[in-house]
């Protein structure tokens, strides 16, 4: 390989997640899950129809072939498959995601999907109250079967949980369910049964579909000290252990980091860690590392004596409202000046994506995917189409550092921007878009869906067709 390029078969793709896409919740015999509930917030749209994909995939698929993507990566909605979470068989869902497959094959298009993505069916969150009880991981590990058997001979490519670390570190997402101070308290018991039912997938599928590659997926945030004081450059340390390295070497190497585990001593409740655990975490060699990439943090040393602050999200976009979290003895997060930031307060920086690429993979020596990548901004559609400048910008930017690592010596082999069409954000509702492809609606109306190419899908249509090149 020319090392100046991407290689010829990177896989440049785009990325959905299905309660966030599909809408169509009771549709084909789907029923309810977490994630429809969490979804509800006073002021935005829930993800009962969002951008609709269930009855629009054909249209979407044909916009991912027209953009000559490689790869579409998107989730299996456990509760479309298996409705109740355990037991019997939707044929109806899996006819759906057929369907969806069959149109990815007509325009060549490779599928990488993801097993779970935070819609836990309800019924199971209702009969044992969701993932802290390990009924579930024997769930999961069925559905994942049921996946397997179904789809193995079309997917090659399988993601286990998206983002474990994003969810112990903030919950959300249904988790919280039974309350926020219960999630508080068992979230490294629920982090392990994730890591479990990771572990149990991943052998099942070198059992089943031994031909294909399996893996976690990250929500990577690399964290740079605010000065060379080394007192801040530990404080750095400390927090990415935490938000990490923590993860990477429970999903990866079956071990749990001393220092992160004494870090939640008193905080909350340790991981249930019964015989035979950790030797299955071990046993469960991944085949390859997907990432999720948008941000990069800063931190600085944190005195004893300071009072702890939690860390609170900016929801409504107003920028400057994100409160950054401080843990005495620990860490205190701060700004980064030298970046800008969106909306949402999120900082915008190509070289993290690049510091994580180096991280990961000198680390694992595994094949790496970038699986999501984006900026996010408020957006309207006026008749034309949308002149989304910064988000060529920013996904130029971030594929110029990916071929740097590539250079570098990573073996990235693709990229995947978040999002496809404009989807339901995961807290700030449909007004936050990702989307190359515009959809018409809102958070107050449905409209008529229609959906727009905007102009980066264009810029990303003509990136893919040239290799590459002008990165
Ligand atoms: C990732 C998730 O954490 O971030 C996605 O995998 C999510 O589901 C994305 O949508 C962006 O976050 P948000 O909150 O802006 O939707």
């Amino acid at each position: 390989m020319n090392k100046t390029e991407f290689p010829k078969d990177f896989l440049w793709g785009t990325s959905i997640s299905a309660y966030q896409a599909e809408g169509g919740l009771l549709d084909g015999g789907r029923k309810e899950s977490v994630a429809d509930y969490s979804t509800r917030k006073e002021g935005y749209a829930d993800n009962s129809v969002t951008s609709d994909f269930y009855h629009h995939y054909k249209e979407d698929i044909a916009l991912l072939g027209e953009l000559g993507a490689k790869t579409f990566r998107f989730s299996l909605a456990w509760p479309r498959i298996i409705p109740d979470g355990e037991g019997e068989i939707n044929p109806e869902g899996i006819r759906f995601y057929h369907q969806v497959l069959d149109e990815l094959e007509k325009y060549g298009i490779e599928p990488i999907v993801t097993l779970f993505h935070y819609d836990l069916p309800l019924t199971l969150q209702k009969k044992y109250g969701g993932w802290k009880n390990r009924a579930v991981i024997d769930a999961f590990v069925d559905f994942v079967r049921v996946c397997l058997t179904e789809f193995g001979g079309r997917i090659k490519k399988f993601l286990t949980i998206n983002e474990p670390d994003i969810l112990t570190m903030y919950g959300g997402h249904g988790l919280d369910f039974a309350g926020k101070e219960e999630f508080a308290e068992t979230k490294l018991i629920i982090n392990h049964h994730f890591a479990l039912a990771h572990a149990r997938a991943v052998r099942l599928c070198h059992e089943l579909v031994p031909d294909a590659m399996i893996g976690p997926v990250f929500g990577y945030v690399p964290v740079y000290p605010a000065t060379c004081d080394p007192e801040d450059v530990i404080a750095a340390k400390n927090i990415s252990d935490i938000q990490n390295s923590f993860f990477q070497e429970l999903f990866l190497n079956g071990i749990y980091m001393e220092n992160v585990l004494q870090f939640y001593e008193g905080r909350c409740l340790p991981p249930d860690i019964e015989a035979g655990d950790m030797e299955l975490l071990q046993s469960a060699k991944s085949d390859l590392i997907a990432l999720n990439y948008y941000k990069s943090d800063v931190a600085k040393a944190c005195p004893e004596e300071e009072e702890e602050r939690e860390m609170g999200g900016n929801i409504g976009g107003k920028k400057g409202t994100f409160v950054y979290a401080k843990m005495p003895g620990y860490y205190e997060m701060c700004p980064n000046p030298m970046l800008r930031r969106t909306d949402w307060d999120w900082e915008i920086d190509a070289t993290g994506i690049r510091c994580m690429l180096r991280d990961v993979y000198y680390r694992y020596r595994l094949p790496v995917i970038i699986t999501e990548n984006g900026v996010a901004a408020f957006e309207h559609y006026e008749g034309e189409t949308v002149e989304d400048d910064y988000r060529i910008d920013y996904h130029r930017k971030h594929l110029a550092a990916c071929k740097k690592a590539i250079m570098e010596g990573v073996n990235l082999i693709g990229y995947c921007t978040w999002t496809f069409i404009d989807l339901l954000s995961t807290g700030h509702g449909f007004c936050k878009r990702y989307g190359l492809v515009y959809v018409n609606r809102t958070d107050e109306e449905e409209l008529d869906l229609k959906r727009v190419p905007k102009k980066s899908y264009y810029w990303y249509r003509d990136t893919i067709k040239n290799g590459g090149a002008d990165l």
